[in-house]
């Protein structure tokens, strides 16, 4: 797989699109959260995380307003708040702070790659030759991360944030980013807030 094309644009526009990414302490762990980003967009036709659909999956908890951008800002926003309470409540809570907001902040990173309408027509035209998708966001997320240089704590929030870590041992802030993650279209979704969600009926009745 070739290297993509990382411009300073790119760079720019992931700045300006996350700017929680100024609450991570660590000046090389900022730098590399925008590289993960500016690299997963430059394999794609995507130009910005905003032009990402706001989705959960392709075609799946469809957000009627808002964008991919929204959702890793929200789901940021509220690990931060998550932590500072149990920070709080247990002042020894084990917490790294920079790899909590740094994996929130590219929990979806392998999205571009697998909502890009260019790889989602050739999975489609030929499901037998790589899968449809071939892979995942959560793994192909953790490959951007390895392939940027990010440390490998935020290479399995990215993996094991979803279905994928339920074959594994969730660290600390990758289970505080699964529960915010899932909280957030569990909650929107209870709102009527999704574009997808079908008529909300009480569960059946047991046999
Ligand atoms: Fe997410």
């Amino acid at each position: 797989m070739k290297m993509p094309n990382i411009t300073d644009e790119l760079r720019a526009t992931v700045r300006a699109e996350l700017p929680e990414i100024e609450e991570i302490s660590d000046p090389d762990l900022r730098d590399k959260v925008v590289e993960a980003w500016a690299f997963a967009l430059a394999e794609t036709s995507f130009r910005s995380i905003s032009e990402i659909p706001g989705a959960g999956a392709p075609g799946r908890n469809v957000l009627k307003t808002g964008t991919q951008a929204d959702h890793l800002r929200g789901v940021a926003i509220q690990c931060i708040r998550v932590a500072d309470e149990f920070k709080t409540q247990f002042p020894d809570f084990p917490l790294k702070c920079d790899i909590l907001i740094a994996g929130a902040l590219v929990h979806d990173v392998g999205k571009p790659w697998e909502f890009a309408p260019e790889n989602q027509t050739r999975w489609e035209d030929d499901p037998r030759e790589t899968g449809w998708p071939s892979i995942r966001h959560p793994p192909y997320g953790a490959h951007v991360c390895l392939s940027v240089g990010l440390p490998e704590a935020v290479a399995h929030i990215a993996t094991a944030h979803s279905r994928e870590g339920e074959a594994i041992l969730r660290s600390l802030e990758c289970t505080i980013v699964y529960y915010v993650d899932h909280a957030y279209w569990r909650i929107l979704k209870a709102g009527g807030m999704l574009a997808d969600t079908e008529a909300v009926r009480p569960p059946a009745p047991p046999p």
